[in-house]
C-alpha cells in the first residue's frame, strides 16, 4: 500500500481511501439534512388549528342544584344559581380585568380591584365597567342542563326546570 493515496488498512484487508470515507460523511450529512428537511416541512405544513373549549357544555341534571344552589364551576367559569324552580348560568368572569370573581350570599365579589356584584350580576361597586354576563341554560333531551356560553341573554332571563 502506498502513502500516495493515504489509504488506510481495516481488519478485512480492504484498503479504504480518505475519498471514501469522506464521501461516505457527506453523504449521510446529506441523508440527515434531507430527514430533518421533510420533518419541519411536515411540522410547517400541519395545521395548527386550535378549536379552544367548546362553548356549550353539560352541567349535570336540574336535581344535582338543589334550590338556593349558587355554586361556581371552576372549569367553565360560570356560576349555576338556582331559585325554586328558576335556574341561572353566570359568568364568573369580572368585567374590569378578567379575574375570577368569588360567589358570594350578597352576589359577586372581585379578589383583584374590589368589584362588586348583586346576586344577578349588576355592579354594586369598584371599577367594574359592565354587569355580568347571563348565558342560555337549556335543558337537552338526556336531563341534562345545558350552558351555552356563545349565547349571551339578557339579565334576569330565568330558566324555568
Ligand atoms: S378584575 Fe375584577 S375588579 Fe378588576
Amino acid at each position: 500500500m502506498s502513502d500516495k493515496h493515504n489509504a488506510q488498512e481495516v481488519e478485512s484487508g480492504e484498503p479504504v481511501s480518505r475519498r471514501k470515507v469522506l464521501a461516505w460523511l457527506t453523504s449521510m450529512g446529506l441523508f440527515g439534512s434531507a430527514i430533518v428537511s421533510i420533518v419541519s416541512n411536515l411540522v410547517f405544513i400541519k395545521p395548527r388549528a386550535t378549536y379552544g373549549k367548546p362553548t356549550r357544555f353539560a352541567i349535570g341534571t336540574p336535581e344535582q342544584f338543589p334550590p338556593g344552589t349558587r355554586i361556581a364551576l371552576g372549569d367553565q367559569k360560570v356560576a349555576v344559581i338556582r331559585e325554586g324552580d328558576k335556574m341561572a348560568a353566570i359568568s364568573v368572569v369580572c368585567t374590569h380585568l378578567g379575574c375570577i370573581v368569588g360567589v358570594a350570599d350578597t352576589g359577586f365579589a372581585c379578589p383583584c380591584h374590589g368589584s362588586r356584584f348583586d346576586q344577578d350580576g349588576n355592579v354594586t361597586g369598584g371599577p367594574a365597567p359592565k354587569p355580568l354576563p347571563w348565558y342560555e341554560l337549556s335543558l337537552a333531551p338526556n336531563g341534562e342542563l345545558e350552558v351555552d356560553k356563545g349565547k349571551e341573554i339578557e339579565s334576569g332571563k330565568w330558566f324555568t326546570v
